[in-house]
């Protein structure tokens, strides 16, 4: 099973009509329209317009999506504090294009200490490192760092068994902050 299958069946127990959740690399949408299926509200963030056109296509017929051509390290001035169930980080570059605004590790870190700050109480992220790819481990070895030294609870490391294959952290939030 592959990373974005793996994170599909993992989170779709967890949707629902009345959580507001967010997709922090919107890319070619897949995430997006998913989450729209399932969740009452999403936001989706990506900082290159010919993703968020991609997105757009898949979405359109679903009225709870708000796109935001953006960086999700911009996340706290859409979302209010305990409104969002759950955050997905899908990293990296946009497939099928110049890969011209891969994701960065200090943005990713700013994004991510946001999200965390934001979410609420029993609340998910979700985030998946592609060490294969340009800066992939710096962003990796940065973020898993952090989660670490933080104590942050990780429910979940998914990783195909291959040198260098994705992984996924599913990442719970048990009390307040
Ligand atoms: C691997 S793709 C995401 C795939 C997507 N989740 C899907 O289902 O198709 C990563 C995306 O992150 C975007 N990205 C890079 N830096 C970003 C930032 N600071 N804020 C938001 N998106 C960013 C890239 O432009 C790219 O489209």
């Amino acid at each position: 099973m592959n990373n974005n299958t793996f994170v599909h069946k993992y989170i779709r127990p967890l949707l629902d009509k009345e959580k507001t959740v967010v997709d922090m690399t919107a890319g070619n949408g897949n995430d997006t329209l998913f989450l729209a299926r399932y969740a009452k509200k999403v936001h989706a963030f990506d900082i290159d317009a010919e993703a968020l056109k991609r997105t757009y296509e898949k979405v359109k017929d679903h009225d709870n999506v708000e796109l935001h051509l953006d960086s999700h390290a911009n996340i706290d001035q859409y979302v209010e504090k305990d409104e969002v169930s759950l955050f997905i980080f899908n990293l990296g570059y946009l497939p099928n294009s110049d890969h011209s605004t891969p994701t960065k590790a200090n943005e990713t870190l700013k994004a991510f200490q946001k999200a965390y700050s934001l979410l609420k109480e029993k609340g998910y992220i979700v985030i998946t490192f592609y060490l294969r790819q340009e800066g992939g481990y710096d962003e990796y070895y940065l973020l898993d760092d952090y989660i670490k030294k933080n104590r942050l609870q990780i429910l979940e490391a998914y990783v195909q068994d291959k040198i260098d294959s994705p992984i996924t952290y599913i990442i719970y939030k048990s009390v307040k902050d």
